[in-house]
């Protein structure tokens, strides 16, 4: 028997102790033992959960008991749960993981205290709940070099844009349905404003380049001032409206980011909806690889967890290559100077002064068709973040800018 314990007994926790339960069977066959539950920690109480009574408060109950071969931290945040992991994976204990926001900030630290411990110390779940995309990028793809990856990294806020263009409803109306079903959270803004989506495309970049970027060099746009005029626009101009992560390499240093971005319908991307994910990784050898499935949810991220549980017990991750994460300031391209064509729409503009002026900022400058009366609407490019600012700093009709997708 081997004795395992889970940290946070909240949506994904609990969802682990189903999956153990239900597939029992199948674990203990991969595995090549069974796999107990001995305690869970948390705060609350569960009088009513046949979990209840391993339900522990003090984590050194659990660090202390050399039975416990490994911890499920489904905490979420990056305290305690950085210091427990760490706690944990000194006393050689296996940690896995669900919790993003501990992965992309120290996750540098919780792997090299792994390698030191001679223990793993595994994140499937963090990045597009139950899609197989971590492992990949360590193993299929390990003789390869990453050059682009790109994005739908949130359930949430895709659930939240596929509604407001299928419904033609506005942000506010759709972020309420999406609580209500429990997709996002009651303080929905690690969600809406790209918070969540910048924590998985900066472990996404680790695993593409070995170096974790700092939190500050990555750049994360809201989906929240996105209305039903620009879901329109995007729609003449033959493109649909998704939140993307992006790492791409401009003059050889990665530019990584999150923002809504017009996508253009014959991409794959755009037929991503829902609380579905898909994940692009464009490979200098193999090409393009698609990764996609459910990107949120008990279950989905759940299986994940469960599958580096079993990876961990069996031997399995210790016989792959673990990822060495490095920090290095300096590492990311600065976003100003990206360059991207974008909408732009203005209000009250005549169209002979719009133009005039937007080709003295962007070499192509070209209508989008069917704008509302009153309004004008360009597609233009390329321009810095720089260059963008000047343009729109000297014009007081600046409505909307949203990003093309390359
Ligand atoms: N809030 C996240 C999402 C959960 O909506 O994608 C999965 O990480």
């Amino acid at each position: 028997m081997k004795h395992i314990a889970i940290f946070g007994y909240g949506v994904v926790g609990g969802g682990v102790t189903s999956v153990i339960e239900e597939n029992r069977e199948a674990i203990a066959r991969a595995v090549g033992d069974d796999v107990n539950v001995k305690y869970i920690l948390d705060l609350r109480d569960f009088p009513d959960s046949p979990y209840g009574g391993r339900v522990v408060h003090d984590a050194s109950v659990i660090l202390d008991d050399p039975e416990i071969r490994l911890i499920a931290e489904t905490m979420g945040g990056s305290h305690p749960a950085y210091e427990l992991s760490i706690e944990a994976l000194s006393r050689g204990k296996h940690v896995v993981t669900s919790n993003k926001e501990v992965v992309a900030n120290f996750g540098d630290q919780l792997l090299a205290c792994a390698a030191e411990h001679g223990v793993s110390y595994l994140f499937e779940a963090s990045v597009g709940g139950g899609i197989p995309v971590i492992r990949p990028f360590l193993t299929s793809l390990a003789g390869d070099t990453v050059v682009g990856i790109s994005g739908i990294l949130n359930g949430t806020t895709n659930f939240i844009l596929s509604k407001m263009k299928s419904e033609k409803r506005d942000f506010s109306d759709v972020l309420a349905e999406a609580q209500v079903l429990g997709y996002a959270e009651r303080d929905p803004s690690a969600d809406v404003d790209g918070i969540d989506a910048k924590r998985k495309i900066m472990i996404l970049s680790a695993l593409a380049t070995g170096v974790l970027p700092e939190d500050v060099d990555v750049y994360a746009e809201s989906i929240s001032k996105i209305t039903p005029e620009d879901v329109s626009a995007a729609e003449r101009a033959g493109r649909v409206i998704k939140l993307v992560g992006s790492f791409r390499l401009e003059k050889g240093s990665p530019a990584i980011y999150v923002c809504p971005q017009m996508v253009k319908l014959d991409d794959v991307l755009a037929s991503v909806n829902d609380v579905y994910n898909a994940i692009r990784v464009k490979c200098s050898v193999t090409g393009d690889v698609m990764f996609y499935g459910r990107g949120a949810g008990r279950f989905p991220t759940a299986g994940a967890v469960t599958a580096d549980i079993v990876a961990a017990l069996s031997g399995a991750a210790a016989a792959e290559r673990a990822p060495v994460f490095t920090k290095k300031s300096g590492a990311v391209a600065d976003f100003d100077k990206v360059r991207f064509s974008y909408y732009i729409r203005l209000a009250d503009a005549s169209p002979s002064d719009a133009e005039e002026d937007l080709s003295r900022y962007f070499d192509r400058v070209e209508c989008v068709p069917g704008s509302p009366v009153g309004k004008a609407e360009y597609i233009c490019g390329e321009a810095s973040g720089k260059e963008l600012r000047a343009f729109t700093s000297s014009r007081d009709d600046v409505e909307s800018v949203i990003r093309l997708a390359e």
